[in-house]
């Protein structure tokens, strides 16, 4: 159903009438000092792409590539024990794995899950008039950048840590009582970059509300501080052509939109009514959820409209 003609989060294979599989594969190497957060981050992340797709992990497998001659075995274990703990929370089932010994740390997931063929969520069906809600807040990349530099506190990394290891499982079960129209999750593109792939495969213009993107604590400040990962200025970019930047929005701002996340939050696109109710039940589950855009108008090439 879904493949590598359709840039989207996960593959889609339809087994029968009733069920189709999602299969996707996901690693990171070390984004905080301390292993067993970010075997649970890594988890997190890889899990996310299976729930953007409307579906439910079913079973998982680890991928490691690790340093066996540089680096403490029991780095390793954390690391595992971190990325378990998140499975189980999923109600998938760590069904094996592979490792190899590589001079550089990195984590992952295979992922496999399950989904009813017509209940696939995709970046190509947002309809026009659609709001766009954003379940996690913004600026991972830039705190991590900060957190590197050694100024970042404790509180900030706290905070950036809990949003990267919490799971989408609850914002998609939510999300799953409405009729969404399109759904991915935010990674290293930002969240331009992604919002613009939905606009490119759903063929539509998108308005990004830039005042109400929900941001990480102190994440402006470290952005005006200019700590800023390649990865967002490559990113604008990149995708430059098929964005317009109101002028007047602040540099930190539209660095922040552009900041590169790992295990972002759900971007999801459905009708205004349904879209402030559907925001309203994640806000009592604790999930930072809002409306951060709208679906505009057509656009045969997908265009996207920071304001
Ligand atoms: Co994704
Ligand atoms: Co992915
Ligand atoms: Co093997």
């Amino acid at each position: 159903m879904i493949g590598l003609e359709f840039p989207d989060d996960a593959g889609v294979y339809k087994l029968n009438s009733q069920t189709a599989l999602i299969q996707t594969l996901d690693f990171l190497t070390p984004i905080t000092d301390d292993p067993y957060e970010f075997g649970q981050i890594a988890a997190a992340n890889s899990l996310s792409d299976v729930y953007a797709m409307g579906g439910e992990p079913i079973t998982v497998m680890n991928i490691v590539c690790f340093p066996i001659c540089d680096l403490d075995e029991s780095v390793l274990a954390q690391t595992l024990k971190g990325g378990l703990d998140k499975i189980n929370e999923s109600g998938a089932v760590l069904v094996g794995g592979h490792s190899v010994d590589d001079p550089e740390f990195k984590y992952g997931l295979s992922v496999t899950g399950i989904v009813h063929p017509d209940k696939v969520l995709t970046n190509s069906k947002a309809v026009t008039g659609d709001a766009v809600i954003l379940t996690k807040p913004v600026g991972t990349g830039i705190l991590s950048t900060a957190i590197k530099a050694k100024l970042a506190s404790e509180k900030n990394i706290c905070e950036a840590v809990a949003v990267m290891s919490m799971l989408n499982k609850t914002a998609a079960q939510l999300m799953s009582k409405f009729r969404v129209t399109a759904c991915t999750d935010i990674t290293g593109f930002g969240l331009a970059g992604h919002l613009l792939e939905v606009a490119k495969g759903s063929k539509k213009e998108i308005t990004l509300y830039t005042q109400k993107v929900p941001l990480l604590k102190n994440a402006l400040d470290f952005a005006n501080m200019g700590l800023v990962p390649a990865g967002a200025h490559k990113n604008r970019k990149f995708f430059e052509e098929l964005i317009h930047i109101d002028t007047g929005i602040d540099r930190a701002v539209i660095d922040l939109m552009f900041d590169p996340q790992t295990s972002g939050g759900l971007l999801i696109s459905l009708n205004k009514k349904d879209a402030e109710t559907c925001v309203e039940e994640m806000k009592t589950k604790g999930i930072t959820a809002q409306i951060i855009g709208e679906i505009t108008r057509d656009s045969h090439t997908g265009f996207l409209n920071l304001i």
